[in-house]
């Protein structure tokens, strides 16, 4: 089984948000509210962070416990989908 890649363009997502920047874009959005949707955003990256760690972790140490491995994908796939309707598929 492998694990699933993200691909080039989510790479460059991931770029756009190193340390630094969102530390820049934490002391920015305390002043705008416009930035909001950007906070979303880096909550909705936080989360895939999270959940691609965990199933990552699970695969290593316990790829035998069918429900927690099966909890752990739905969990990365739920924020592939929450992500892509608010940020993909409505610019389209
Ligand atoms: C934090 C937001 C976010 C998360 C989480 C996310 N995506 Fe995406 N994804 C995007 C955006 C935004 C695009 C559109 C990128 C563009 O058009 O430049 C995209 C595009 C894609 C595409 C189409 C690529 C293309 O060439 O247009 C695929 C496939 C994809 N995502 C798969 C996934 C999978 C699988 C996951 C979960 C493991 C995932 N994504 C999680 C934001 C996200």
């Amino acid at each position: 089984m492998s694990i699933p890649r993200p691909d080039v363009r989510h790479r460059r997502i991931t770029a756009w948000f190193s340390p630094a920047q969102a530390d820049a874009m934490v002391a920015i959005d305390e002043r705008f509210d416009a930035l909001k949707p950007c906070d979303d955003f880096r909550g909705l990256l936080a989360d895939s962070e999270r959940a691609a760690a965990e199933l990552h972790d699970t695969l290593r140490n316990s790829r035998d416990d069918a429900i927690k491995l099966e909890t752990a994908l739905k969990q990365t796939t739920q924020i592939c989908i929450a992500c892509h309707k608010a940020y993909r598929n409505e610019r389209k």
